[in-house]
């Protein structure tokens, strides 16, 4: 375990200035415990992070920040399928490289998604027909307070759209420790999104899903490393069918996606387009010109900055549309997480 200095703007791929009372490397479970107890006993608020690529500071936090480091993959096999027990500290897009470059394809659609293998059940990362509920076999956790460790099965895990246990049951007092990862040996491409229907089923490689995932991706969402952002900003929201009817009535271009128990998806970015939004600019945070629902830093924006921003594409989509968009970014204030939708209200 390291301390560092405490500017978070290194830690949170919106590259926002804001500190931490004290930030920490932990590389093992104890290392992580020990510093979550060090927060208790100074009753001071603690913060688990990964690569902060799904958060946004909105003032400087007040406690202790732990970024979670812990490694190693291990690769095991059965008849049908490999499996990998992946430290929650990987990072995610080297480990679906490394799994390409072995030979254990069933990654490729979710290439180039920052952020830590740790952290992907948590919101059950998806893009590109692909969500990890679909090559997730376990989940383990740490109760923080003494040290108990607990596996979780992908069907306790209870991952839904952007939804877990993780961000309910399991949101405070545990960390992810290691996921586990079930790869079939017989690989059926999954081309269903965009440019992948063009390719040929019959003669596609894992290797050109990648490829074409990561030009697809690369064409639209900026790279944190240029431009400060957080990926989607907001959720694409479920609405009824009789919602989703009356809204193609009026629209009828509007895209929307069947989900399994009836509802509707829209997508978020043709609402906020449709409002003209693109480039739409407060303080130094503004509306993505390759892709609305993606909100950037343009240099030296705060986390005020950004959820004025937040607020006004919220109601300008809710009252065009009167769907009312809720944020996939965690929200964290001086004391830890806040709830998101209350403070764009
Ligand atoms: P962090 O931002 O560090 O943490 C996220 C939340 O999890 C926080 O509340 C944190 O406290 C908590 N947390 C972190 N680690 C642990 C742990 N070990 N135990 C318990 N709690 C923990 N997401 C998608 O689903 N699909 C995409 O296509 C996608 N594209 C993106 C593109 C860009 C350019 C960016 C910047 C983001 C994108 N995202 C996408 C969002 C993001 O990559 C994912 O949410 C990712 O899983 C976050 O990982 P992280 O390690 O950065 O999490
Ligand atoms: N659209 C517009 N204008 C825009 C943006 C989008 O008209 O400015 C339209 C597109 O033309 C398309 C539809 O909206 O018809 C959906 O857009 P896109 O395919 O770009 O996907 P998305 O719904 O905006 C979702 C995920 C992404 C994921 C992609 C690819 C959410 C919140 N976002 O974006 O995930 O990479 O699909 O599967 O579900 C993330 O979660 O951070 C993230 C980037």
């Amino acid at each position: 375990m390291s301390c560092q200095n405490h500017s978070l703007k290194p830690w949170n791929t919106f590259s926002l200035e804001a500190s931490a009372a004290g930030i920490c490397v932990a590389d093992s479970v104890e290392a992580l415990c020990r510093a979550w107890l060090q927060s208790q006993q100074r009753s001071e608020p603690v913060l688990l992070l990964g690569e902060g690529s799904n958060v946004l500071f909105l003032e400087d936090f007040q406690g202790q920040v732990i970024v979670n480091r812990i490694m190693g993959i291990e690769v095991t096999e059965s008849s049908d399928a490999w499996h990998l027990h992946v430290g929650s500290g990987e990072n995610w897009h080297a480990l679906v490289q490394s799994t390409l470059r072995d030979g254990y394809p069933g990654l490729e659609n979710l290439a180039m998604i920052p952020g830590c293998a740790g952290s992907a059940p948590i919101q059950n990362i998806g893009a590109y027909g692909v969500e990890l509920e679909k090559v997730c076999e376990y989940v383990d956790i740490v109760r923080l307070a003494d040290g108990s460790r607990q596996r979780l099965s992908a069907e306790e895990c209870r991952f839904a759209y952007r939804d877990s246990v993780f961000k309910h049951q399991y949101r405070e007092g545990y960390a992810l420790i290691a996921l586990g990862l079930r790869l079939n040996k017989i690989w059926q491409p999954v081309l269903t999104y965009g440019e992948l229907r063009e390719l040929d089923r019959d003669r596609v490689t894992p290797q050109q899903v990648f490829e074409t995932v990561c030009r697809m991706r690369s064409s639209k969402l900026p790279d944190p490393a240029v431009t400060g952002n957080a990926g989607s900003f907001f959720k694409n929201p479920l609405v009824s069918a009789e919602m989703a009817r009356q809204l193609k009535e009026q629209y009828d271009t509007i895209p929307f996606y069947p989900q399994e128990n009836g509802e509707m998806k829209l997508a978020a970015g043709w609402l906020i387009d449709r409002c003209n939004l693109k480039g739409f600019r407060m303080g130094g945070a503004a509306v993505h010109q390759q892709q609305a629902l993606v909100l950037i830093n343009t240099g030296n924006a705060t986390g005020q900055d950004v959820v004025a921003l937040a607020r006004e594409v919220r109601q300008r989509v809710g009252k065009k549309f009167n769907v009312w968009l809720e944020p996939e970014v965690r929200f964290i204030s001086a004391q830890g997480e806040t709830d998101a939708v209350e403070v764009i209200a």
